[in-house]
């Protein structure tokens, strides 16, 4: 084992090639690896993707030609501070534009706002059905989940705070949630913010906030205005129908953005993304028409389920969780397997805890009408 020349290094020789294999940070090799819906059916039927949340109506017209417009200048740098875009946002919102963080898809700012403020030892909570890449994020950074309970489906402020300790340090809810459809009262999410440490930063991931039409409800600007712990994130993947573009923003208040902004990559938004962004923003038209036909094909599926005897939660957002029965050969596996071989793609959901249901986002007509049928036959009430 001497080495014949220079000093000796007794701790590397003894290593075996193994323990000299790179390991990866702790928390990292307990992660789950995100799967994400399927894209195609089985058997090379017409396939209807209705796993992914995406917008059947696409992207704005404005919003693809902005994407065009900029295909010579693919060897350009984009802004690194995608000051355009947050412009855009902020005046659409009537928000501070210092205050807006963009960055590629939300699941990127998800991911930052972690990095930046959980460790090992510390705590982060999420809902027992909350949005998987919570549970990603806090364990890439060193730190525990701790599951809050929901009730039906729903997210309960009073069993998060339950889990509050010592070591919390942060605490995610998407409002609405992926994959339930549910949502929190705003003054909810409100008593949920007041009553966190302030040392504790609250994560309110609206990825779906475009679609919710109630009274009750509010994204969370009005919290993030008013507290210095609160953060919102939005997405164009919904809605705006530009996922293949990751776009996200988050917002925050200043201290936060000025965190966000010096661990974010300096060109994290790519120039399509921004150009196409700031069109989608700008296009109101087409985000009503996005946000009209998920409120009129929601209404018609949830009749629909509910004259085939299939129970789904009340969702707020452009997906519906359907249930169904644990008996063998009627079960959600079952159904997934059928639907699939009739070419219409839903989500399954045992990753999430919800083996029993699958989640279907609301479709275009044709997609929509596929999937009753699917729905139909395979409980053998005819097509
Ligand atoms: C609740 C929720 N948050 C965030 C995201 C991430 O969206 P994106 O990274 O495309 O902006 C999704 C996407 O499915 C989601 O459902």
């Amino acid at each position: 084992m001497a080495l014949s020349q220079g000093p000796a290094q007794p701790e590397i020789i003894a290593l075996t090639n193994q323990q000299q294999a790179p390991v990866a940070q702790p928390g990292i090799m307990q992660i789950a690896p995100y799967v994400p819906g399927k894209s195609k059916a089985a058997g090379g039927k017409e396939t209807f993707k209705l796993s992914s949340n995406e917008s059947p109506l696409g992207a704005s017209p404005k919003a693809v030609e902005a994407f065009r417009a900029v295909a010579d200048q693919l060897h350009l740098y984009p802004d690194g501070g995608s000051e355009a875009l947050r412009e855009a946002i902020a005046g659409r919102y009537g928000l501070n534009p210092r205050h807006i963080v963009c960055g590629a898809g939300s699941d990127e700012l998800l991911q930052l706002i972690a990095h930046a403020y959980l460790g090992p030892g510390d705590e982060a909570i999420h809902t027992t059905h909350g949005f998987l890449v919570y549970p990603i994020a806090i364990r890439a950074n060193g730190a525990t989940p701790v599951v809050a309970p929901e009730t039906d489906y729903t997210a309960s402020v009073d069993a998060i705070l339950a889990r509050v300790t010592a070591k919390t340090a942060m605490v995610f809810l998407a409002n609405p949630n992926n994959p339930t459809g549910t949502y929190v009262v705003f003054n909810e999410v409100k008593r949920l913010a007041q009553a966190l440490p302030p040392r504790v930063v609250l994560v309110v991931d609206a990825a779906y906030a475009e679609y919710v039409r109630r009274n009750d409800y509010e994204a969370g600007i009005e919290l993030v205005a008013t507290m210095p712990n609160v953060i919102m994130t939005r997405t164009f993947s919904k809605a705006y129908g530009l996922a293949a573009l990751r776009l996200g923003w988050a917002y925050c208040p200043p201290q936060i953005a000025d965190v966000l902004n010096r661990i974010r990559g300096p060109f994290n938004v790519n120039l399509a993304a921004q150009a196409a962004g700031v069109a989608a923003i700008n296009d109101t038209s087409h985000l009503e028409d996005a946000v009209r036909h998920n409120d009129r094909w929601m209404a018609w599926l949830v009749k629909e389920l509910a004259a085939l005897g299939l129970e789904a939660t009340p969702s707020v957002g452009n997906f519906l969780l359907i249930h169904f029965p644990d008996a063998k050969g009627r079960d959600a596996h079952a159904a997934d397997d059928h639907l699939s071989a009739n070419g219409v793609v839903l989500r399954r959901l045992d990753g999430y805890g919800l083996p029993g249901a699958l989640r279907a986002t609301i479709g275009s007509e044709a997609a929509n009408r596929a999937l009753v049928a699917g729905l139909k036959s395979f409980l053998g009430k005819g097509a």
